[in-house]
């Protein structure tokens, strides 16, 4: 049975493909989903995603990932620099879970060089644009892999 992990996409990146482009890239967030459910067929993950704009919908979906995910890769988008909430939820659900962003947030503006989640994931992926969610998702297969006994 594939282990069954959460994508969660945080505010905005519903309009990944039209907005700032030269920035996020011109895949849409259909087609990304698509690339993460491929790779995840090749990783031994069933991938299920979800995209919000709003905080508490985020933090009710991984609420709800304890009943059914081994892991968690999330962009929380611009909430990774500001909600105590999404970190706290994300510490609560003791599940792994993997940060990736877009762009090269070290590269940007300095309010984005702070990630509140950054310290309860196991590990951050960032500025590689799309290909950031599957090196992402390859980390977090890993670290399903070695938290389980084989
Ligand atoms: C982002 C980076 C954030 O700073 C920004 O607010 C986003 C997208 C990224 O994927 O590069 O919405 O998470």
């Amino acid at each position: 049975m594939p282990k069954s992990v959460l994508v969660l996409h945080g505010p905005n990146l519903n309009l990944l493909g039209v907005r700032e482009p030269h920035i996020y890239g011109a895949k849409s967030l259909a087609d990304l989903d698509v690339e993460l459910k491929a790779a995840g067929g090749v990783l031994g993950l069933s991938v299920r995603t979800f995209q919000s704009n709003h905080e508490g919908a985020l933090i009710d979906a991984l609420h709800d990932a304890r009943q059914w995910s081994s892991g968690v890769l999330i962009n929380p988008g611009g909430y990774g620099h500001t909600s105590v909430a999404l970190r706290d939820a994300i510490k609560a659900v003791s599940l792994p879970c993997v940060e990736v962003h877009l762009s090269n947030v070290y590269a940007r503006e300095s309010f984005r060089h702070v990630s509140l989640i950054a310290p309860v994931c196991v590990g951050s992926v960032v500025g590689f644009g799309w290909r950031s969610y599957l090196l992402g998702l390859q980390a977090l297969a890993d670290a399903i892999a070695n938290a389980s006994p084989t």
